[in-house]
């Protein structure tokens, strides 16, 4: 009998690329069926899973009675939550949603959670950046489904791609060339530049078909390491424009941010400088993991390739 994938999230990016994946993967179309879980089902992208034969529930992740339902029977279940900043919740709201999901899952019997996590900055970097709430809470939700004993996956995503695309910070100059501008070196920040779209799920995928070989474990997911020069050297390369980096001064930088979140959205840029965005780690398990699935994460070439139209 099919097994059931419960997908919170899946109207947005991550939880729709997980849903596209498992359903495209000749396997997992077959061992899972998937449900998925929307604050409002009438939704354009709620109406479409269904089109696709996905089961849709309505829940919301800060209402545990409603949780309770939307995830009875569920073996496996992907969970994404969402900053502060960007719910406009109060502090601490997303670490409240992480804990309801996990407490239900826990009293469902869900033999395997994948979150997608973060790591804790202000701990990675000894105090210094203490204020990347939306990283620091992922790590306690983490913290908090190891203490409760779930069996889980944490698969960090790295640096969307998308931002430079979506927020438009690839700025067109009037000569035509191209400049992004941030607050690190462009030779010593290390963005993990990764793909949401398609690579949350090719990443959910390789731990699907490989359980075992990853509860318990932090994958670090992206396709590579990229200086800010390199992404605007490769940007250069593909699209034929001229392109450059330049590095402003922090106070300049937060001056284009709006003030409540000038701070944290800084910090997050300095986190890539250092003690790094996965404060060091490794992709090469991730990478692996991608491989014995016959996948490959997405490149920044790659993806630029896809957009070229946007940049002509
Ligand atoms: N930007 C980056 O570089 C980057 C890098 C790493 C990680 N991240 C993290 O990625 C996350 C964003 O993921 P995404 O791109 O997939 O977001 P997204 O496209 O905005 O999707 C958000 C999803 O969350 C659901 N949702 C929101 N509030 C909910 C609630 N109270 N109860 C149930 N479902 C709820 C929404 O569903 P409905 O509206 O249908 O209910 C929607 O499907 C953020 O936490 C961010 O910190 C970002």
């Amino acid at each position: 009998m099919a097994k059931l994938l419960t997908v919170f999230g899946a109207t947005g990016v991550q939880g729709g690329s997980v849903i596209r994946a498992v359903l495209a993967d000749p396997a997992l179309s077959k061992s899972f069926k998937i449900r998925a879980v929307t604050r409002d089902a009438s939704k354009a992208a709620a109406k479409e899973l269904v089109e696709k034969g996905v089961e849709l529930v309505s829940a919301d992740m800060g209402s545990p009675s409603s949780l309770a339902d939307a995830v009875n029977g569920t073996d496996t279940l992907f969970l994404v939550t969402l900053p502060d900043f960007v719910t406009g919740l109060a502090p601490g709201t997303e670490f409240e949603h992480g804990k309801n999901v996990a407490d239900v899952a826990r009293d469902a019997g869900v033999q395997h959670l994948v979150f997608s996590s973060l790591i804790n900055v202000t701990d990675a970097s000894n105090g210094r950046l203490p204020h990347v709430a939306h990283f620091d809470r992922k790590a306690d939700i983490e913290k908090y489904i190891r203490s409760q004993d779930i069996q889980a996956t944490f698969i960090q995503p790295g640096y969307y791609m998308t931002n430079f695309t979506n927020l438009q910070l690839l700025r067109k100059g009037d000569d035509g060339s191209y400049t992004l501008a941030g607050p690190t070196h462009g030779s010593k920040a290390q963005l993990p530049l990764f793909y949401p779209d398609s690579d949350m799920g090719k990443y959910f995928v390789a731990v699907a078909r490989n359980p075992s070989q990853t509860m318990g474990k932090q994958i670090h997911a992206a396709a590579d390491y990229y200086t800010p020069a390199r992404v605007m050297a490769e940007f250069q390369e593909v699209t034929g424009k001229k392109a450059q980096y330049v590095q402003l001064d922090h106070d300049v930088y937060k001056s284009f941010i709006p003030p409540p979140i000038a701070q944290e959205l800084l910090e997050n840029e300095l986190l890539c400088e250092d003690p790094g965005f996965f404060a060091g780690g490794s992709l090469s398990e991730g990478h692996r993991l991608l491989a014995e699935a016959g996948l490959a994460p997405t490149t920044w070439k790659e993806f630029l390739e896809s957009q070229r139209e946007a940049f002509a």
